[in-house]
């Protein structure tokens, strides 16, 4: 069974669904793309016992969780007090991801590097202002709970900053999740993600990607779930990759045993690379969206035995294969989204898709038989090319059959690789 509803459980549930091992997938609650390979379920994903009786009632083996938040209600940590096999951590590890306090305390202490940084509570806005006016900015504002993309700002003067601070711990901004804040230093460099899949004992590195976070082109505007991906990032060579593996991937994993918390899922470094060193930005304890549809796009070899071999702590034994190719993920989305949006507007898609052309849905629904609109971002084209330029031509060509009203979607998805990895 796999948890969530977006264009990463499209794609992970389709990969799922082409194993040999796998019989039968249900994906709560899925979407109208999931339901063409595997038998969507409507469930509140984020109430653990709904979904702890469906896979009693079900007889399910294995659950694999898309999103954070069921994580953060315990989902894990239930499933597992009754022997259902699940891939994701428990909460004390999804604090990785939940507590951005919690997250850089691990870092300090497990030596792994990241941007420094002060943290202050809501009881604390006096000292933080004060904080404030003696730091270089920019600065980053980060609020520590859990608030979809919408908590992290970057300022660059101490007016901008004092009122999101305040506006941050008092509650106005992201609720709850701003009751905590990180004051961090900002960094200048390049961005890159890497993923990887633990059993608590062996791991496996999964192939990084880049994200395109802004909503606008050349990156402006504001955050959102994320625009487009590129999976693999020339830029990120063999040397740096080593790098980031002995000074943040192992020692990440080390930490988690030095805890005493068993980790079973997926671990999200989101790296700023500065002068060829990576810096850890924050760990997110799932996959990232859009990052899988370019990753899982990737991968060739079976994903279900991946995840089997990870439920019993044999994970050393999968041999991973992954596509030389590279895959571009472009998203179109609801005019005025990351703020409000109208929903319900008609989508036609494409009839048929040239080969090595996926299209996920991510917000669609279906009403009275016809597909329409029902998030902020609704479709994803994912394309595989022999190289970046012709992946990223083939990802627009067919994205110009997806079609609503009020469509948009950034026009540069790759471009800064294609110049960067041409210099
Ligand atoms: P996070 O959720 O912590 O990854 O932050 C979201 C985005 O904000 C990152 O992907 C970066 O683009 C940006 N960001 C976060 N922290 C920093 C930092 N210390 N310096 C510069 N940019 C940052
Ligand atoms: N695309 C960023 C994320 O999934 O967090």
């Amino acid at each position: 069974m796999l948890i969530g509803g977006g264009g990463r459980e499209h794609a992970m549930g389709l990969s799922i669904s082409k194993s040999k091992f796998c019989h039968q997938l249900y994906i709560a609650p899925g979407n109208p793309g999931t339901e063409v390979f595997a038998q969507n379920i409507t469930l509140n994903i984020i109430n653990p016992n709904e979904v702890l009786n469906f896979c009693l009632e079900h007889s399910i083996d294995i659950v694999v969780v898309g999103p954070e938040a069921p994580l953060m209600e315990g989902l894990a940590d239930l499933l597992i007090q009754n022997q259902i096999s699940v891939i994701g951590p428990q909460k004390a590890g999804a604090l990785l991801e939940g507590s951005k306090v919690y997250a850089k305390a691990f870092m300090k202490k497990y030596g792994i590097p990241t941007a420094s940084y002060q943290k202050f509570d809501k009881t604390q806005l006096k000292e933080a202002k004060e904080y404030l006016k003696t730091v270089k900015f920019p600065i980053v504002l980060k609020a520590s709970g859990l608030a979809a993309g919408k908590g992290v700002v970057s300022c660059d003067n101490l007016h901008f900053a004092t009122d999101i601070l305040q506006q941050m711990l008092n509650g106005t901004l992201v609720g709850e999740a701003g009751e905590n804040v990180v004051i961090e230093e900002f960094l200048n460099g390049w961005e890159v993600s890497m993923f990887v899949l633990t059993d608590g004992k062996n791991y496996i590195l999964l192939p990084e990607a880049k994200d395109y976070k802004r909503i606008g082109e050349g990156n402006s505007g504001p955050n959102t779930g994320g625009m487009g991906s590129v999976s693999p990032v020339h830029l990120l060579n063999s040397e740096l990759k080593n790098k980031i593996i002995q000074k943040v991937i192992e020692p990440t994993l080390q930490g988690l045993k030095t805890e005493n918390i068993h980790y079973q899922g997926f671990i999200f470094f989101g790296f700023m690379i500065v002068q060829n060193e990576p810096y850890l930005l924050e760990y997110n304890v799932r996959m990232g969206d859009p990052e899988t549809q370019s990753v899982f796009s990737r991968i060739t070899s079976d994903v279900a035995e991946m995840f089997i071999l990870a439920s019993e702590q044999r994970l050393n034994e999968y041999q991973l294969e992954v596509s030389s190719k590279t895959a571009v993920t472009v998203v179109s989305v609801s005019e005025g989204y990351p703020g409000s949006y109208e929903k319900e507007k008609a989508i036609f898609l494409p009839k048929s898709l040239p080969k090595e052309v996926i299209l996920y849905h991510a917000g669609t629904k279906l009403k009275e038989n016809q597909l329409v609109t029902n998030g902020g971002r609704v479709i994803n084209i994912t394309a595989l090319g022999d190289n970046l330029s012709n992946a990223i031509q083939k990802a627009y060509k067919a994205n110009e059959h997806v079609i609503f009203s009020n469509k948009y979607f950034r026009k540069d998805i790759g471009q800064d690789l294609l110049v960067l990895e041409n210099l």
